[in-house]
């Protein structure tokens, strides 16, 4: 076969995923457990990771009670993850900056929440991240998680990626 024939292999590269979690995320297990569960947030993480892996993505997991904090990994992730999947928290329903954040850096995003955030209080109803995420999962417990963690994948094999890496 002719040089210009040549089969090359296709070049396999892992999708980057960032998963954020916003204030109060580091108390679960013990905080509201009838709201959101027994599951600890390591147990979350080990469970995206093991997911991750499984489905041929790498994934980082980070907890931050400061908003800007998570601004700044948001900032950061430009050119290094291809997806983020964030449960912002109360922050979910309150911070322009983190919605225009995601706006900002288009990094296709996933909101998840452990609870079904428009089965509770009017507030809780809103979302100004959510408006700028390509999605969201909400009301299923820590199962929220890696549903999000799939359907980034699925939308990143669609998309095309900011990192060029999928
Ligand atoms: C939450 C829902 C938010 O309203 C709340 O402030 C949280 C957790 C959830 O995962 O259900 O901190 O994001």
């Amino acid at each position: 076969m002719p040089p210009s024939e040549t089969v090359q292999p296709t070049e396999i590269v892992m999708a980057r995923v960032l998963v954020l979690h916003g204030p109060n995320l580091n108390l679960l297990g013990v905080r509201e457990p009838a709201i959101y569960g027994r599951t600890t947030l390591p147990e979350i993480d080990d469970a995206l990771v093991a997911l991750a892996t499984e489905l041929g993505a790498h994934v980082e997991c980070r907890q931050s009670n400061h908003e800007g904090v998570l601004l700044d990994w948001i900032h950061e992730a430009r050119g290094v993850f291809d997806g983020i999947v964030i449960n912002p928290g109360a922050l979910t329903h309150t911070s322009l900056a983190l919605a225009d954040a995601i706006a900002g850096v288009a990094i296709p995003t996933v909101e998840v929440h452990l609870s079904n955030v428009h089965a509770r209080e009017p507030i809780r109803r809103r979302s100004y991240v959510g408006a700028k995420c390509v999605g969201s999962v909400s009301g299923f417990g820590a199962t929220s998680y890696t549903l999000g963690l799939r359907a980034l994948l699925d939308y990143l094999t669609r998309a095309p990626s900011p990192t060029g890496s999928t």
